[in-house]
């Protein structure tokens, strides 16, 4: 930059203008400045205050500018160059030390954010079923392999296919308010999945050969060992010649697969609307094999399910010639047989839904 050897002269004698001269040494010092108080500038905030103050509209530089009016004509475009030199080179001296800094706080964040490639990663937990629905895909998969059919019917029933169909008296204590949630006069929550039955048989020739799992809704307060909604898995064959014995051995099988080859069944007399006879079921306990322990009671059975023959009167509901086929039903628990296999003792668990039981399973 040629500052040192400009001196603003007067064009007609030659001689250096005072006034110029004064301008020119505030320029001089105003970079002599701009350079001291860089060597001390550590951040880019201070760096911008100092921006504003030399070369900001209201900055030192200005302020020269401003003082050009008291020069001749002849004296401004040299003097105007001059200040333009002093800016950019306040600017460019600016502009190393915004560099600096802003290299100093690059590798000054690589070092912090560093990675370490080689620590362990955090494994996500993987998620898993409910042990609702592990128990209900079990028990679905011990009746595909004997080769029955799964039927879902609707949670919201027609009274006539939860009670009328099956063969449920007018007066049926089941049917009362106080164990049903009614919709309208003629719809309700299906309180069992027998409905299904009503339904597939409705709607297909025998031979049949179902189970419907699915939602079921009490009137029940809950407690330990009630739920206003609860789930059931529904059996049906129709075929000509289905006996009692068929019954027997299908309910065997499926106990034994469900809690272990040495289960055994029994069965005792009962009534249900539907079934004739009916039968109300129990396995062998599965902790101490029929000697009696805590589990079942000192009983050494454990009730599971209800079972029967099709009643004639449900077959000729759904257009089914009782004189010409026969057939057995059967309906359970799901959350009483899985509380059973886990040794759960309270219901309200498999319905909470906390993460520290549900791990469990
Ligand atoms: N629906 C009966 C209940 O909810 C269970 C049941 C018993 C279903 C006997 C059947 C059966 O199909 O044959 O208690």
């Amino acid at each position: 930059m040629g500052w040192r050897f400009f001196v603003a002269k007067n064009p007609i004698n030659n001689i250096p203008i005072e006034r110029g001269i004064r301008m020119e040494q505030r320029l001089k010092e105003i970079l002599e400045i701009a350079e001291s108080e860089l060597g001390g500038i550590t951040d880019m905030k201070a760096l911008e205050e100092m921006r504003v103050r030399f070369t900001g509209k209201k900055g030192m530089l200005t302020e020269v500018l401003r003082g050009m009016g008291q020069l001749s004509p002849e004296e401004r475009p040299a003097m105007g160059k001059l200040v333009n030199e002093v800016r950019s080179e306040i600017e460019g001296l600016m502009t190393s030390v915004r560099e600096k800094l802003e290299k100093e706080a690059l590798s000054a964040r690589l070092v912090k954010e560093k990675l370490d490639v080689t620590i362990p990663g955090k494994r996500p937990a993987l998620g898993r079923k409910h042990p609702l629905t592990q128990a209900i895909e079990e028990m679905e998969e011990i009746f595909i392999g004997l080769g029955y059919d799964i039927a879902e019917g609707p949670e919201i029933e027609t009274v006539y296919n939860n009670f009328d169909a099956l063969n449920t008296e007018e007066n049926h204590p089941s049917r009362d308010e106080q164990d049903t949630f009614y919709i309208t006069d003629n719809t309700l929550l299906r309180t069992q999945t027998s409905p299904v039955q009503i339904r597939v048989m409705k709607s297909s020739e025998p031979p049949i050969k179902i189970i419907c799992p699915g939602r079921v809704y009490r009137a029940d307060t809950v407690d330990a060992t009630h739920s206003p909604v609860f789930h059931q898995i529904e059996g049906l064959v129709i075929d000509k010649g289905v006996t009692m014995g068929d019954l027997i051995g299908t309910l065997k099988l499926f106990a034994k697969n469900l809690f272990g080859e040495e289960t055994d069944i029994r069965l005792r007399p009962h009534h249900f609307p539907f079934t004739e006879p009916s039968a109300e079921v129990d396995v062998s306990c599965w902790v101490c094999g029929g000697k009696g322990c805590r589990v079942c009671g000192g009983e050494g059975w454990i009730e599971i399910l209800g079972a029967g023959m099709v009643h004639p009167n449900v077959m000729k509901a759904c257009g089914i010639d009782p004189e010409i086929y026969s057939g057995f039903a059967f309906g359970m628990g799901v959350e009483r047989a899985a509380m059973g296999r886990h040794n759960i003792s309270d219901l309200r668990l498999l319905f909470e839904n906390d993460l520290r039981f549900l791990r469990q399973f």
